[in-house]
């Protein structure tokens, strides 16, 4: 087996400063977010399509220092709740550059997004229409996008797939049902359509169906300059750029996306005779998930049967992703060197349940013992924004390093945050 002997490019640390002096200061389970890297991927982004609107998808992580590290790259944001929307626009983000998603918005996430003035609010169905001019007022108007459903299979898990007919978000081309509600949209004078917008899913590593979107998209926008005589400026590809979780795994080429995304819908305008849309792209997961590490302590190291488990200090209420999407990670044992041979085990959370894996089958060195530092890199995005109350252990704080430095981001959740909401008796 292999040696972990040979010291990792990861145990120097992030941004400079070692793990083990982040996981002694905030205690475990932490979540370490590289400020630098965050902004470099802002603007590998930025560089790749220069003239697009790159809007980073709030949902795979949130915080104030992000909306000022995504502002300040010059990226819009999309939001889907009135939470994530507030916390952007009293961190200071311009509102016109957000766009608000949801397939089912409640009342106060459209009050919000009026009150706050967003600049596009995507449309996910027919019953939003009548409601969002309701709310926009005879005197208002509101730019709008519709999403629709390309009918396009892509997404690295079924339960993060959204570019088919048989799942909740948008409305139907091959149905009729997004050209219908199109049509009514422009028969509100509250709305303004400035586009399209789909999204095909999550995970996505190849580029190809983003070039099958672009085609199906532009046949509509076709469509819909026949049958209407309007000319839609922009069109949305949502996000869905896969990363690698491990090394060796695939991620989703961005300069070939770029690259063979504008190449496609030139071609497919001018065979179209329309005008080439502004392109908005709205990556999560590819600007925040390799720029976050957790890092847990082993508090209990077991062997039954054939299995070795190494059981951590956090688990499934902070990373649900291995027990929703069967996604696997490489945990790395930190802050000491083993010399000894490595040995498969199972990293397990310490929550109530089997399910609760958070790397099955990986390597640590045989000697992993209680107190030792793990790191799960490839951390930031859908971690902490899916994190939830199961145990009552509280959810963990995250830090951010930049330059040398660690700074405490969002804290701890306490057992008196957890007992204060508990009002009745
Ligand atoms: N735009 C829209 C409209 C979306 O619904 C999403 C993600 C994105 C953009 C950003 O997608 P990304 O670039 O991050 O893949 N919890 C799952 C992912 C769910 C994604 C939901 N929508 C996971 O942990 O893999």
């Amino acid at each position: 087996p292999a040696s972990t002997a040979e010291p990792q490019p990861g145990d120097l640390g992030v941004g400079g400063v070692p793990l083990a002096e982040i996981a002694d200061r905030f205690g475990t389970p932490v979540y370490v977010l590289d400020e630098g890297e965050v902004r470099d991927r802002c603007r590998t982004y930025r560089h790749a399509f220069p003239d697009a609107d790159v809007v980073y998808a709030a949902k795979a992580f949130l915080c104030r220092a992000m909306v000022h590290w995504v502002d300040e790259e010059g990226l819009g944001l999309d939001v889907c709740s009135a939470g994530e929307l507030e916390l952007a626009v009293t961190a200071g983000f311009p509102p016109e550059k957000i766009v608000l998603h949801g397939n089912a918005k409640s009342p106060r996430d459209l009050e919000t997004a009026l009150r706050l003035g967003v600049g596009r609010i995507v449309i996910d169905g027919p019953s939003e229409i009548a409601r969002l001019a309701a709310a926009v007022g005879p005197e208002g108007r509101q730019k709008v996008m519709v999403r629709v459903i390309p009918g396009i299979s892509a997404g690295g898990h079924a339960k993060i797939r959204t570019g088919t007919d048989d799942q909740k978000f948008g409305l139907s081309i091959s149905d009729g049902y997004a050209q219908h509600a199109i049509a009514r949209i422009l028969d509100q004078p509250q709305l303004e359509l400035t586009g399209l917008h789909c999204h095909l899913g999550s995970q996505i590593t190849s580029v190809k169906p983003y070039l099958s979107a672009v085609r199906r998209m532009v046949g509509l926008m076709a469509r819909l300059h026949e049958q209407h005589g309007i000319v839609l400026p922009e069109l949305d590809l949502g996000g869905g750029h896969g990363i690698a979780y491990r090394p060796g795994e695939p991620a989703l080429d961005l300069t070939a996306l770029a690259r063979k995304v504008r190449a496609e819908l030139i071609a497919a305008c001018a065979a179209a005779g329309l005008r080439v849309p502004r392109l908005m792209i709205e990556p999560g997961r590819a600007i925040a998930g390799p720029a976050g590490v957790a890092l847990y302590h082993v508090l209990a190291v077991k062997r039954t049967g054939s299995q070795v488990f190494v059981a951590v200090d956090g688990g499934m209420s902070d990373n649900p992703r291995p027990a929703l999407y069967g996604v696997r990670y490489a945990p790395r044992l930190v802050g000491r060197h083993s010399a000894v041979p490595t040995t498969p085990v199972t990293v397990v959370g310490r929550h109530c349940e089997a399910g609760d894996v958070l790397a099955a089958d990986v390597e640590l060195p045989e000697d992993v013992r209680p107190g030792d530092l793990l790191a799960v890199p490839v951390a930031g995005a859908y971690h902490l924004s899916m994190a939830s109350g199961y145990n009552m252990v509280g959810r963990p704080p995250v830090a951010a390093v930049a330059d040398g430095r660690a700074r405490l981001l969002i804290r701890r959740e306490s057992l008196d945050d957890i007992r204060s909401r508990d009002v009745g008796l």
